[in-house]
């Protein structure tokens, strides 16, 4: 008989069997119902209204709201569903690194949720991973050097091969879903109804420095019904 086959797997106590399924559904009607209230009062705030997709852990600045899979965000919510908000109820819209989370069809969804909630004149701002860099690393050493560099707990680079960095950056064990570079952000945001979307600097007031590294920016507003 092999060890494996001796060694009981660990299950949990019944109590906790029984208990956690119900908790969890009480704790996402909880979260979603809250969601819900804390949108009618976001509709009531003051003017602009800003918010910001998938902070994670990181704070935003003082008096942005946010949605995030993270019972701490202000809005619960999925970011694949339409968005709880009402059509041009946001001046701002800001996203770092959750771009790349979603596969195109799901992305251009979401791209297209922003530019509806944005109000004219709007504006989209993010940051996601820049997977033409790592891609050029590939035929570059000292660049390849320097990102790997920056992998502090590397899954996906543990063959010690070029392609390390390209798979890390890629699929990110298995959370990543796309690779954007400068092309292909710009003309993301563009096919969504942004047509002045463009590559812009690392903004310091906005920006996180521990991803600047590895990011791209870019920016766009959305235009008024005049906008050519
Ligand atoms: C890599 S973290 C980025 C955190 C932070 N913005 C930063 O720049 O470090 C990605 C964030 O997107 C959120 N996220 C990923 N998929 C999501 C989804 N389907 N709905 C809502 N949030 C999602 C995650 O919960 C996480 O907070």
């Amino acid at each position: 008989m092999s060890i494996a086959s001796r060694v009981k797997p660990m299950t949990p106590p019944l109590i906790l069997r029984t208990l956690l399924p119900p908790y969890r559904v009480l704790r996402r009607v909880f979260l979603q119902v809250r969601t819900r209230l804390r949108c009618r009062r976001f509709l009531s705030y003051p003017e602009p209204r800003r918010i910001e997709l998938g902070p994670g852990m990181i704070s935003p600045p003082t008096g942005w709201l946010t949605i995030d899979l993270m019972p701490s965000a202000t809005f619960y919510w999925d970011l694949r569903r339409r968005l709880p908000l009402p059509e041009s109820s946001v001046a701002e819209i800001y996203s770092s690194h959750v771009l790349e989370h979603f596969p195109l069809p799901e992305l251009r969804q979401l791209v297209n949720e922003c530019v509806r909630v944005l109000a004219p004149g709007g504006i989209f701002n993010l940051s996601v991973p820049n997977g033409g860099m790592y891609v050029r690393s590939y035929t570059d050493a000292s660049l390849r050097a320097e990102l790997f560099g920056y992998i502090k707990s590397p899954p996906d680079c543990e063959l010690g091969t070029p392609m390390d960095v390209v798979n890390h950056i890629a699929h990110m064990s298995g959370e990543h879903r796309f690779l954007f570079d400068e092309a292909n952000v710009v003309a993301l945001l563009r096919i969504c109804g942004l047509p002045n979307a463009r590559i812009r600097e690392f903004d310091p007031s906005r920006d996180v420095e521990v991803r600047r590294h590895e990011s791209l920016y870019a920016i766009a507003t959305k235009p008024f019904l005049t906008d050519n």
